[in-house]
């Protein structure tokens, strides 16, 4: 029987309240504005909480099939845009029960029996970082498989290596690719590593104590698919570690993303012109007509300062809150929502722009010949001459000295003028000195030699084939 005056007064959070709160202060603290975006998993949660207190006969089987009908009729609503929210009922929880009251009444009123909006709404992040974490490494997969089909077409295209940006040695442009192809390989990884903690159900743990219900949790987890149960009800509230972790790994991602779009902006400019991106994937100047501009991969890499903001804004929300629960917490959501997808659309930009992009071998060629590229070549030519390294080093630096002065690369030094800087020399030193030896030369694991990079790639397609999606 229901009884006498538990109707709630509209405004009032409940009959303890003398006044309703203030329009500004619901404005102020109401999230549902952002966190109806968890609506999908918390009708999912609550699903498997009512399912739970019925089979541990804390509700009646009644009470279940109505509150499921509920649930059911308010996702169909959600889905089709006809559900109604509003923040008088605050935020994403209350708004869905508010309606489910509203469609069953009293089984509706029992939902929350053994539950707080603090045990909820963790659990509802997890189950949604659970699923945009394999999107997530999902992406960063099928970029993988982009980055590998460039760098298999072009394990024997050479270009300069840089360091400090300035030309170094000869490298395969497919050795440079595989680079990227590794980073995300950790990227996927510290992914599916962070998916681990993130896959424990803080239900149960109500506000903060517990339950004097005869709850069932294993049976919570099993329906939810989560992996192991928060241990602690004080740490299942509070804890937000995962979403730091999720966010961190995610900024270390967009870095990475970052650093590629740097080179691709670089290898763009007709300074260099090692590479073209297609028209539809470039963007023109409002005032001078011939610009063709790379704002994807600046937006990448501007994007990146968003998605580390995020991370310090987490770890800021976090850093001096008392245990349990606080409202400080509501202040997760909009950094996570907003690195889940800015880090899901730059992945999915980035693999347009790999498989968009057109190489140019031969300016990347060309760009090889100067620069001394060989330079390394030479001494090391000399050391397996008996030369002790530092002595080569210093006998090479005086043969750059010299072709600097002539303005000629180092291979074009006549035979006669090396072996005045060092008898040792002969003439089999030309050898040493192309660009496709020294490639060749470094033929070890992790070498840039075409073989090696071939080598790598052969590995890295049964690493993806092993990925588990
Ligand atoms: N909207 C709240 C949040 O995001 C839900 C939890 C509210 N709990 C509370 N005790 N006020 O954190």
């Amino acid at each position: 029987m229901p009884l006498k005056n538990t109707k709630k007064t509209s405004g009032l959070w409940s009959s303890r309240f003398k006044e309703p709160v203030a329009e500004l202060v619901k404005q102020y603290t109401s999230s549902v504005d952002f966190d109806k975006h968890l609506a999908n998993y918390d009708i999912i949660g609550s699903q498997a909480h009512a399912r739970m207190l019925a089979s541990q006969q804390i509700i009646s089987q009644r009470d279940l099939s109505s509150i499921e009908s509920g649930l059911k009729q308010i996702q169909n609503e959600i889905n089709n845009g006809a559900f109604e929210w509003s923040i008088e009922e605050e935020d994403v929880h209350l708004n869905i029960e508010k309606r489910l009251i509203e469609i069953s009444g009293d089984p509706g009123k029992k939902l929350h029996t053994a539950r707080s909006r603090n045990d909820q709404v963790a659990t509802d992040i997890r189950l949604y970082l659970r699923d945009s974490i394999e999107n997530t490494a999902l992406k960063v997969h099928e970029l993988q498989i982009a980055i590998l089909k460039l760098a298999e077409a072009h394990k024997k295209t050479i270009m300069p290596g840089f360091t400090h940006l300035q030309v170094a040695q000869p490298i395969s442009f497919g050795h440079h690719l595989m680079a990227y192809f590794e980073m995300l390989k950790r990227d996927k990884e510290r992914l599916l590593d962070c998916q681990k903690r993130t896959n424990s159900l803080p239900l149960g743990a109500a506000a903060l104590a517990g339950t004097s219900y005869p709850i069932d949790r294993q049976k919570v987890a099993r329906e939810l698919g989560f992996e192991r149960i928060c241990a602690n009800s004080i740490d299942a509230v509070s804890d937000r570690d995962f979403v730091i972790e999720y966010l961190s790994v995610a900024a270390i991602a967009m870095m990475h993303l970052s650093r590629f779009s740097e080179e691709i902006i670089i290898w763009m400019n007709p300074g260099f012109d090692f590479v073209t991106l297609p028209d539809r994937l470039c963007t023109g100047s409002s005032i001078m007509p011939q610009k063709k501009n790379p704002d994807v991969p600046e937006l990448v890499r501007g994007k990146t300062g968003r998605v580390n903001g995020n991370l310090i804004a987490l770890l800021t929300i976090m850093k001096a809150q008392p245990l349990a629960y606080n409202k400080d917490n509501q202040e997760d959501k909009e950094p996570l929502f907003d690195t889940v997808n800015t880090l899901l659309m730059s992945l999915i930009v980035f693999k347009e722009l790999i498989e968009g992009l057109t190489v140019n071998p031969d300016k990347m060629e060309t760009a090889t010949k100067t620069g001394h590229v060989t330079a390394t070549d030479l001494a090391d030519y000399l050391v397996k001459r008996g030369i002790a390294f530092r002595e080569a080093h210093e006998v090479v630096a005086n043969v750059v000295s010299y072709a600097e002065d002539l303005k000629i690369e180092l291979a074009e030094v006549p035979l006669e003028k090396l072996q005045e800087f060092c008898p040792t020399i002969e003439d089999n030193v030309s050898y040493s000195l192309s660009i496709a030896e020294s490639l060749n030369s470094r033929n070890h694991i992790g070498g840039t030699s075409p073989q090696q990079v071939e080598l790598a790639i052969g590995l890295a397609k049964k690493e993806l084939e092993e990925f588990p999606t």
